[in-house]
């Protein structure tokens, strides 16, 4: 990132969303130049269930999202009186485009007596046909939680995930069978490698990984577990498996560290630079400052923002609960 460039265009977005009663809030995933100027125009830069909570408290009526569609939609239905924008409509997520409302209703009808977990990864449609939405930083918890009252549970969209719970609490669920493109390619033998080479290193892994992946790690969660724990690290040497947008945080946290990405070369990869969400990295400045020029309002009908909001408010009053007695960050 050039530094005079920088300063010009902080400056420029901060007149920019002042001018325009706006506030731009970026995910972990996002390029560092988006990341730098949420943080330095004050709004925030989060994982997913933050970036939703966080619009709920800001005083502007024109919310910015620059991460894709399934978290714009999650922060308009939490936020139904402000103006939603995404920085690029089409930028989406392998997850929501896995689990289209249609199909997952014939799925949902086919277990009628099982309760509907769905990953925040899916689109608001999804979300409204669904008893409980969760982020990964919860989906432990509250799927032991249900199984505790004698609840049986349908999981989607992500297989890893849903199986990486399976592991965690040895409670059957049955599972959709979605992926994210970017985790689905880290790969095991080359990550055993690279453990082996470096040495004194640590492997920090999203739980969207493969469960041969997941195995080798020393920290599992989301995004804000994995950066936590970049930074509490002892080890000098950490070894990442998710999209490498977060290194920005990493880095800025622990400069003194150096940071890998978990290997998706090699056998069977079908994108040997991968690491990077193809659409994620479809947030550039230049959509920013245009934002308002094109078509990238997020629309949902009161419906659909009424069922969904159901569902994820059910999630943030768990979330609250349990957090309250436990503490933990996660
Ligand atoms: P977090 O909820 O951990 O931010 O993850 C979001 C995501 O899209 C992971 O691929």
């Amino acid at each position: 990132m050039n530094s005079i460039d920088y300063k010009e265009k902080l400056r420029f977005v901060k007149n920019f969303l002042k001018s325009n009663d706006a506030k731009l809030i970026a995910h972990y995933y996002v390029n560092s130049e988006i990341q730098k100027l949420a943080e330095d125009s004050g709004g925030c830069v989060a994982d997913s269930l933050q970036m939703a909570k966080y619009g709920t408290q800001q005083k502007e009526s024109n919310i910015i999202i620059a991460g894709v569609k399934f978290m714009g939609e999650t922060s308009k239905i939490l936020n139904p009186e402000k103006n939603i924008y995404v920085l690029d409509k089409d930028a989406t997520c392998s997850l929501d485009e896995s689990c289209d409302v249609k199909s997952f209703q014939n799925f949902i009808d086919l277990h009628p007596d099982r309760e509907v977990v769905v990953y925040a990864n899916t689109s608001a449609k999804v979300k409204a046909i669904s008893d409980w939405v969760v982020t990964s930083s919860i989906a432990i918890p509250l799927v032991e939680n249900l199984a505790s009252k004698g609840k049986k549970i349908i999981w989607a969209p992500d297989k890893y995930l849903g199986s990486y719970i399976e592991d965690q609490t040895g409670i059957d669920m049955v599972v959709w069978n979605g992926a994210c493109i970017v985790h689905e390619e880290y790969k095991t033998l080359e990550l055993k490698n690279l453990i082996a080479k470096l040495g004194d290193c640590e492997v920090l892994v999203h739980p969207e990984s493969p469960r041969s992946v997941i195995q080798l790690a020393d920290v599992v969660g989301s995004t804000t577990k994995l950066i936590n724990a970049s930074q509490t690290s002892k080890a000098k040497n950490i070894i990442v498996a998710t999209d490498s947008g977060i290194f920005y945080q990493m880095k800025k946290l622990s400069p003194e560290k150096n940071f890998h990405e978990a290997p998706t070369e090699g056998k069977g990869a079908t994108c040997k630079s991968c690491g990077r969400c193809p659409w994620m990295n479809m947030n550039t400045y230049q959509k920013l400052i245009n934002i308002f020029n094109s078509d990238n309002e997020i629309h949902l009908d009161d419906e659909t923002i009424h069922f969904a909001k159901k569902s994820i408010n059910r999630m943030i009053e768990f979330e609250d609960r349990y957090y309250i007695k436990q503490k933990r960050v996660s």
